[in-house]
């Protein structure tokens, strides 16, 4: 097969001395969307993601934690493991930099480019940033020497340490930046230029092992480790096979590494410059911009993140959305959480979840649920219309993921799920169907058809990026959901609706979210000066009315409370009184639950989406007691309601058999 027929999409290896935020959440769900519309239009696809597991930070981090770093690392990558496929990212590869694989794949480049002379053994002297675990140039730092990116103070380091020869394949580089051969957004390409223009010498790649331990061998001198990037970058070689493997790799053919714009100089400069010394192909990147909370990068170090844990809170859906829809990879995306909500809504719940229901329900009223048949004759202008620019939208969407415009790829989608929207209105179906003759049904019929048109289109060009609500949706107009096989190309023929088709399930793709309600639900959050510093569990959860979901994977599991910190959250049994549902929320539940000789609590839980309150009446919860009571928009909330997830991917209240005591504390 040629090369043209595969794709290699590989995101940054993370850092493992902390969990995932929304930043690492945005570049590995980009790459899982590259792949999964590239199988959508017949590609062989492979997505790597992974673990970078050696240097300073992640030693320095494993003995703050009293861990050696192995154990540490091993802990981390089950984290970041289980975190990515709870987002349901579709990777093939869970690359691991300590893996024996990775290890054998770095020393054999070091070998190679050793042997062809590329490396050698000289001083190293400047500016050290122990989190970009980099030397920094001066225009990296500010005047008192603090790294730009993580506003930390660098230190004044002087060692021995084998380079690499940048310098040598300086002129390729910028002869393969100049004709786009390493970057497609242009803005990138230039600042690499500017980069190329302003390095400094050679590329440090080694340690002394009398500083660092924690890093692979060099094979030519065992008294040195690998500098940890260039062990890292190799990463994406070793998940081919290694170097050999990927010197006559289709995949290497067409490799895009996705990642932030704080890495370019590594892919664009020294990891082309390795990859020339070894004789392969330079990757292509693919860079993104930074999430922003407040103009602050969201960062491990500086804390001020959203965190994996509200992500999935709203649904990976909502941040989905959220950042693909507002900007084309490679700008910033400043999260605010109202413009987070109204976006949702926008797009999601009033867009294409309430045109599939909005039709469904037509479908079922005025068809006997059977999908209606097109009569192409009948067409009017509008709906010609329609139909053009539908059938067009595939193309238009391939083109603008080839060019890695996903923002207007979104946009054109929902695009039509507007003109559908507004063809319906206009149509005024009630109407037809109380006219009720012959020419009226048939307009009306149309009028369905070209909207369930509109919904296939849209289902089969955003299960890219929603593809667990796009099959619902796709099914539920009697579509074969194979995704794999054509699934892209269908789009072309607007008229291959499954007419005749009984709809049974009706589904619901998005609950609209009451944006006050969650507003003030998240205010302590907006309110807050100072970044949240990554927080003890207790802590990151205690606005979330579902602490226990919070305690699993998704949550920093090595930010530990300690046993005093535990005792202080006074967890009962209670009893159900009473459960209705709020007037004018869509999200909230009101309780009065007994919690023994502590009294009657009434609390508001976020479950209305999950639970029916008479479903809760009479049951034995856990309720946590002492949590300050707060004032929302409803009533004061006196206590939190513990609720977890469901095998069933729903959230549920834990309740507990008639045996446990109301009152009693858990402990
Ligand atoms: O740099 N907004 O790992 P890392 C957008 N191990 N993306 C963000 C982000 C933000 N606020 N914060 C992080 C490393 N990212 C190295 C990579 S690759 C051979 C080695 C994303 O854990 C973004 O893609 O610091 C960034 O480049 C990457 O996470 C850095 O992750
Ligand atoms: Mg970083």
């Amino acid at each position: 097969m040629s090369s043209l027929s595969h794709r290699y999409y590989t995101t940054p290896i993370y850092y493992a001395n902390g969990s995932p935020h929304a930043g690492h959440v945005y570049t590995t769900l980009l790459a899982s969307i590259l792949k999964r519309h590239s199988i959508a239009r017949g590609f062989s696809c492979k997505m790597l993601t992974g673990m970078d597991e050696h240097g300073e930070a992640v030693e320095q981090r494993a003995k703050e934690e009293n861990k050696e770093p192995q154990q540490l690392v091993d802990e981390l990558a089950i984290v970041w493991e289980q975190s990515f496929q709870r987002l349901g990212v579709n990777y093939d590869i869970f690359l691991r930099t300590t893996s024996p694989a990775h290890i054998a794949n770095v020393q054999s480049i070091l070998t190679q480019c050793f042997d062809k002379g590329d490396i050698y053994y000289g001083e190293h002297d400047g500016h050290y940033c122990v989190r970009c675990e980099s030397f920094l140039t001066s225009s990296e730092r500010d005047s008192n020497d603090n790294c730009l990116v993580h506003k930390k103070p660098t230190e004044k380091r002087t060692e021995g340490n084998y380079f690499f020869r940048t310098s040598k394949y300086k002129n390729q580089i910028k002869t393969l930046i100049e004709n786009k051969q390493i970057t497609i957004q242009e803005r990138f390409s230039n600042e690499l230029l500017s980069i190329l223009e302003n390095l400094e010498g050679d590329l440090s790649i080694s340690r002394p092992k009398t500083r660092l331990t924690w890093g692979v061998e060099l094979p030519f001198d065992k008294s040195h480790v690998a500098y940890v990037w260039f062990d890292a970058l190799p990463n994406y070689i070793t998940g081919l096979g290694g170097i050999d493997a990927a010197r006559t790799s289709s995949y290497w053919e067409n490799v895009s590494h996705i990642l932030g714009k704080d890495i370019l100089k590594f892919h664009g400069i020294f990891w082309p410059a390795i990859c020339l010394s070894l004789g392969i192909k330079p990757a292509k990147l693919l860079v993104t911009g930074w999430i922003l909370k407040d103009g602050h990068k969201m960062s491990k170090s500086l804390g001020n993140v959203l965190s994996f844990t509200d992500i999935v809170y709203y649904g990976k859906d909502m941040f989905t959305n959220y950042v693909f829809r507002s900007v084309n990879p490679g700008e910033d995306i400043d999260v605010s959480w109202r413009t987070y909500f109204e976006r949702f809504n926008a797009d999601l719940a009033n867009g294409v979840g309430n045109l599939l229901s909005r039709s469904l329900s037509m479908v079922e009223k005025y068809f006997e649920r059977k999908i209606p048949a097109f009569i192409p004759e009948k067409l009017t202008e509008d709906q010609k219309n329609i139909v053009f620019v539908s059938s067009s939208c595939s193309y238009k969407v391939s083109k603008q993921f080839d060019d890695f415009c996903l923002a207007d790829a979104l946009n054109e989608i929902w695009g039509l799920i507007s003109l559908a929207d507004k063809h319906i209105t206009e149509a005024k179906p009630w109407n037809l169907f109380k006219q009720g003759d012959s020419e009226s049904m048939i307009y009306l019929s149309q009028v369905l058809a070209v909207s369930i048109g509109v919904l296939r289109i849209v289902g089969c060009l955003a299960h890219a990026f929603f593809p667990e609500k796009m099959i619902e949706l796709l099914e539920s107009i009697g579509e074969d959901t194979n995704t794999t096989q054509d699934f892209y190309d269908r789009c072309q023929d607007f008229f291959a609706i499954k007419s005749g088709h009984i709809v049974t399930h009706f589904p619901k793709l998005f609950q609209r979210i009451d944006i006050e309600a969650e507003m003030m639900r998240l205010q302590p959050f907006e309110n807050a000066q100072q970044p949240k510093k990554s927080s003890t569990v207790v802590n990151e959860c205690s606005n979330k009315s579902h602490t226990l979901k919070c305690a699993g994977v998704e949550n920093d599991s090595l930010s530990y409370v300690s046993i005093e910190d535990f005792a202080k959250v006074d967890i009962r049994v209670g009893r159900v009184l009473r459960a209705e549902v709020v007037e004018g929320s869509d999200k909230l539940i009101k309780l009065l639950v007994a919690v023994g000789d502590l009294g009657e609590k009434t609390i508001f839980a976020g479950l209305r989406q999950w639970v029916n309150p008479e479903d809760l009446a009479n049951r034995k919860v856990l309720v946590v007691a002492n949590l300050k009571p707060r004032k929302m928009k409803f009533g004061v909330s006196e206590g939190m309601l513990l609720a977890t997830d469901t095998c069933q991917d729903r959230i549920s209240p834990l309740f507990l058999s008639e045996d446990f005591k109301d009152g009693s504390r858990l402990s």
